[in-house]
């Protein structure tokens, strides 16, 4: 590896997860040198991509430090991801989303990390009305989504530390869709159960909206994250665009060509009403707007699961 290449290299948390695996290939794809930590075992890299070093680790307890050194830029994706488990989860998430963002955070002070791009959430929003703006005050109501807002504050904390060199941008992703998304998530779980014939649960009326943002659009952001010139920033990562999951539930239905049937369920608590995101901010800090429609994005995420099913989500 010759000394620019050590420059440019990118270590990616939760490389092994739905979106870290989509941002290594991306990465390697361009022949940037990544490093990928995460708790479970490296996926198979697609074979034109550039080699890629993947280390198994716990960031609750692994030693973090010698994982920076000859690193230029960490992108945080680990952590506990789902909304609704958190209640009967929380130390669990506090341990993962928070304890061991600190973790990382004491480790880029002491090796002087210059750019980190944290993966936060549109769910630190809570119930807003309209578009989601990044000054907007947070207003979590899940366990999940405090964790991810203290999680994004500590990383932004450290940047702002009297003497830190470290910049941090702080992706607030809204629901992010695409080929291997987590088996817990609504799309997979639609795409799935009409592929077997089963029933889809819908939570609630089924009336409320996402912005739905295609996987590649979000690793595009995050890649604009790492260049960015500026200040330490939180950024929507969205379309500006919404749908309900009635709505895409008969939209899915309609490109798969087939039938779904649903199962109304109760409410689940911490599940907001409404998620959209304003991209104004973003547009004009990292040059990102998502360009993705959600029927292109869904037609891949579909022929994804027909040659490669997921298994069902629990
Ligand atoms: P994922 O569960 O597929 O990936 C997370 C990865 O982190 C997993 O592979 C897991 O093994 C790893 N991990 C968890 N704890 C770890 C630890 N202690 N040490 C090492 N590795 C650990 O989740 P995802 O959907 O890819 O989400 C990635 C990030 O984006 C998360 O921070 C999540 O909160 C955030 N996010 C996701 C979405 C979405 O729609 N998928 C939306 C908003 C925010
Ligand atoms: C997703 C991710 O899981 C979170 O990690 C992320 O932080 C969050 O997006 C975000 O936008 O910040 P969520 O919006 O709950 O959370 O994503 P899905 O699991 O795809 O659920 C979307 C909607 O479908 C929710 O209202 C949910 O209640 C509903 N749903 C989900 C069902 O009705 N049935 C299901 O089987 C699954």
């Amino acid at each position: 590896m010759t000394v620019h290449d050590t420059q440019r290299t990118v270590l990616v948390t939760g490389a092994a997860g739905f979106i870290g695996r989509h941002l290594v290939e991306h990465l390697s794809s361009q022949g940037r040198p990544v490093i990928g930590v995460d708790l479970r075992e490296a996926p198979a890299w697609p074979a034109d991509a550039a080699p890629v070093r993947h280390i198994v680790a716990d960031l609750r307890t692994t030693n973090i430090r010698p994982l920076l050194a000859g690193v230029s830029s960490v992108v945080h994706l680990a952590a506990l991801p789902g909304v609704r488990p958190s209640w009967d989860r929380f130390d669990e998430y506090v341990e993962s989303n928070v304890l061991a963002t600190r973790r990382l955070l004491e480790a880029a002070t002491e090796t002087g990390l210059r750019r980190l791009a944290i993966a936060s959430s549109s769910s630190v929003y809570g119930n807003q009305d309209g578009a989601m703006t990044e000054d907007q005050p947070p207003a979590p109501i899940s366990p999940y989504a405090v964790t991810k807002l203290a999680a994004e504050h500590l990383a932004l904390a450290y940047a702002a530390r009297p003497g830190s060199v470290l910049t941090t941008m702080a992706l607030r992703f809204f629901t992010v869709y695409g080929p291997r998304q987590r088996p817990d998530m609504l799309i997979s779980r639609i795409i799935s159960a009409i592929q077997e014939g089963r029933e889809i649960r819908v939570f609630g009326d089924g009336s409320q909206r996402r912005d739905f943002v295609f996987v590649k659009d979000a690793v595009r952001a995050v890649t604009a994250a790492l260049d960015a010139p500026g200040p330490s920033r939180v950024c929507n990562v969205g379309t500006g665009e919404q749908i309900s999951v009635v709505e895409i539930i008969a939209l899915i239905s309609e490109l798969m060509g087939r039938p779904a049937t649903v199962r109304a369920e109760p409410h689940r608590a911490g599940d907001v009403v409404s998620t959209r995101a304003d991209t104004t901010r973003t547009a004009r800090a990292l040059g990102f707007r998502a360009s993705v429609s959600l029927r292109k994005g869904l037609q891949e995420h579909i022929n994804a699961a027909r040659s490669d099913p997921m298994p069902v989500g629990a």
